[in-house]
């Protein structure tokens, strides 16, 4: 539905403005309902509507290598349907539960609605209502209220949410161009090997550009992989998922694929991996490549890559409650990359300061449905830059069209942004998207 101001697209419309002093910006409906995401899993997508006739959609992704302390993702658990995987109940408590608590609310009020979303739950990690349906009719609520604000979705989130204009930035894509671990059916352990191109336009990042430069190393990648007898089919991320014997071999095929684009492997496109380090943890060693090694032998592997070849980033470098772990692999390599916790933090304020007093990491991975609401994620990412920690604003392995992060990402000034290689439509609709703020915000808006 579009907004219609004037009385006659009212009545085109069919609607009867009864009560010309009532709030048109407060909720009248929330509607959820199951569709699937990229891996044909179900999820929720959720629609939501205001007394003036202004709607807001959105839907929620899903994990594969989901952390242990992330907020709660109901499933239906009815092995009938779905495998068990359904969202019926999430809907249920979209169209039922708080429906009914959030109608009159105004969808200006982020904070608000979700607060009460909240607390109508009562649980520390969304257990009763499950993240799932809060976050669908968080993200939901937040563009319906950008379409009564009349603004671009990344402004109205800076401006719901007190961030300075001034903050809005394009990220730097990191792209996942060759996927193992928990996302392919291939020998990898390491679950994500990202190329970083960073091309600038004055002091920011030109988003065209640094594409279309990811682009081409991915489709050059597909050619080193046929070059080499290796597959071309592609993991859950879009990412090409070959078997190759090791992390090494994969990261030189990388570098191949870089050169053949005819780009300069550590000037104008980087290296970056997501380890995903609790998938091959077990009883205090790291199961890796064939080896069993202790957290600081599996730090010193990476320092020696570091030194090796130009990777800027390690994501999940070790497991997701190894502490001890992660502040050894920061003494050692903190200074020279990127030290990202996705299962560690989990987009929670709370971990994120266990993470400020082990000294344990430089930078966090920022997923809403780790967490479950727009609020807390925007809350953990001021806190996260408040303690000099980059940003990263993440998809997930289980994607749908929406692509509300790459506007949260600007809107946040993220310096980073992970959402799987230039391939499968729930991955390109995000970068499409951040190719259109970045027009946006060159012709001043
Ligand atoms: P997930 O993987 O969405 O399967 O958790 C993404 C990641 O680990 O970054
Ligand atoms: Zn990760």
């Amino acid at each position: 539905m579009r907004r219609c101001r004037d009385w006659r697209q009212w009545a085109i419309a069919g609607r009867v403005n009864r009560n010309v002093t009532m709030a048109t910006d407060v909720i009248s409906d929330l509607t959820a309902r199951e569709i699937l995401d990229s891996r044909g899993d179900p999820t929720i997508e959720v629609t939501v509507l205001t007394e003036g006739g202004e709607t807001g959609v959105a839907s929620v992704p899903s994990g594969a290598s989901t952390g242990i302390h992330e907020a709660y993702e109901l499933r239906d658990g009815d092995k009938s349907r779905y495998d068990g995987k359904g969202v019926l109940k999430a809907v249920n408590h979209v169209n039922h539960d708080l429906k009914q608590v959030l109608r009159g609310t105004s969808v200006t009020d982020q904070s608000r609605v979700d607060t009460i979303m909240i607390d109508v739950d009562g649980t520390a990690n969304k257990r009763n209502l499950g993240a799932n349906a809060i976050l669908g009719v968080s993200l939901a609520v937040a563009r319906a209220g950008a379409v009564v604000a009349g603004l671009p979705l990344y402004r109205y989130l800076q401006q719901a949410f007190d961030l300075k204009r001034e903050a809005a930035s394009l990220p730097v894509p990191l792209m996942n161009v060759l996927n193992g671990g928990a996302h392919a059916d291939n020998n990898l352990d390491v679950q994500e090997f990202m190329v970083v191109p960073e091309f600038k336009r004055g002091q920011g990042v030109d988003m065209a550009e640094s594409i279309r430069v990811g682009a081409e190393v991915f489709h050059a990648l597909g050619r080193v992989l046929k070059t080499n007898h290796l597959d071309t089919d592609v993991g859950n991320e879009g990412g090409y998922a070959p078997d190759v014997p090791s992390s090494k071999e994969t990261i030189e095929l990388l570098l191949e694929a870089i050169k053949q684009a005819g780009y300069e492997p550590g000037h104008e496109v980087h290296l970056a991996l997501d380890l995903a380090a609790s998938e091959f943890y077990r009883q205090g060693r790291y199961h890796f490549e064939g080896q069993v090694l202790s957290a600081s032998e599996l730090v010193e592997l990476y320092a020696s890559w570091l030194t090796t070849y130009p990777l800027i980033l390690l994501e999940d470098g070790l497991a997701q409650d190894d502490w001890e772990g992660w502040a050894g692999l920061m003494r050692k390599l903190g200074s020279k990359a990127l030290l990202v916790g996705d299962d560690l933090f989990v987009t929670s304020s709370q971990r994120l300061q266990l993470g400020f007093e082990f000294k344990a990491a430089n930078a966090i991975l920022i997923k809403p449905n780790q967490v479950g609401t727009l609020k807390e994620t925007i809350e953990t990412v001021q806190l996260a830059q408040q303690h000099g920690y980059q940003t990263i604003v993440s998809h997930r392995s289980g994607e749908t069209m929406d692509n509300f992060i790459a506007d949260l990402a600007v809107a946040v000034g993220a310096p980073y942004i992970k959402s799987g290689p230039t391939s499968r439509g729930e991955r390109v609709t995000k970068y499409n998207r951040l190719m259109e703020i970045a027009a946006e915000l060159a012709a001043g808006k």
